[in-house]
């Protein structure tokens, strides 16, 4: 049915509770992993700065942390398929154990872009960890070590992801009602 109604934060799919589970389970993972080893988190911004601030005080091991500011959506609600490096790593990641921490696997083109980019940059190893993916992600070209959860392939706000914006702040995730995505 159309609406001119302005979508607003509506269905909560994850709570702060579930979501502070989630990033629990996967701080206990990834401190186990890499035990013994000093891994660099690298946050892709804007989105994933959220889940990394909670993400790494659930690590109980050594760890660095670094920010990639990287923009694909610009405004509009869906992929444009073009990545584009806006603000850099501060240092080299060569020999290094990387984790790329993300907020949202959608198409996968964002991640699979910047894994080829740090790939050439020759660390240690690679891995991603991702508190959402989409049921419309494919799997098989993006392999998510760590994964928080599958959700459905809606439009979700809220825990750093945005709509034009705003939202991020929110402390739970929610789907945006209408969803501006669907035609
Ligand atoms: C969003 C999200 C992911 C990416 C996922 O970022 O944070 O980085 O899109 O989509 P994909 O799997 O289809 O590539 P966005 O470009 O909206 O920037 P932001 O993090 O600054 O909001």
């Amino acid at each position: 049915m159309m609406t001119d109604r302005e979508p607003m934060p509506g269905t909560v799919l994850l709570s702060a509770q579930d979501i502070a589970a989630i990033v629990a389970r996967l701080g206990g993972e990834i401190s186990r992993d890499y035990e013994g080893r000093l891994p660099i988190l690298i946050s892709l911004l804007k989105g994933g700065v959220v889940f990394l601030a909670d993400l790494i005080r659930q690590i109980t091991i050594p760890h660095h942390i670094e920010f990639l500011q990287v923009s694909s959506y610009g405004g509009s609600t869906t992929s444009s398929g073009q990545v584009k490096i806006l603000t850099d790593l501060e240092m080299s990641i060569q020999g290094r154990d990387i984790i790329v921490v993300e907020d949202v696997v959608d198409t996968g083109t964002t991640l699979a872009y910047i894994m080829e980019v740090l790939r050439l940059r020759n660390p240690a190893s690679l891995e991603m960890c991702a508190l959402l993916r989409k049921r419309s992600a494919n799997p098989v070209a993006i392999p998510v070590r760590y994964l928080g959860q599958e959700i459905p392939g809606r439009f979700v706000v809220g825990y750093g992801l945005d709509y034009r914006e705003n939202f991020r702040h929110l402390p739970f995730i929610a789907a945006l009602e209408p969803d501006p995505a669907a035609s």
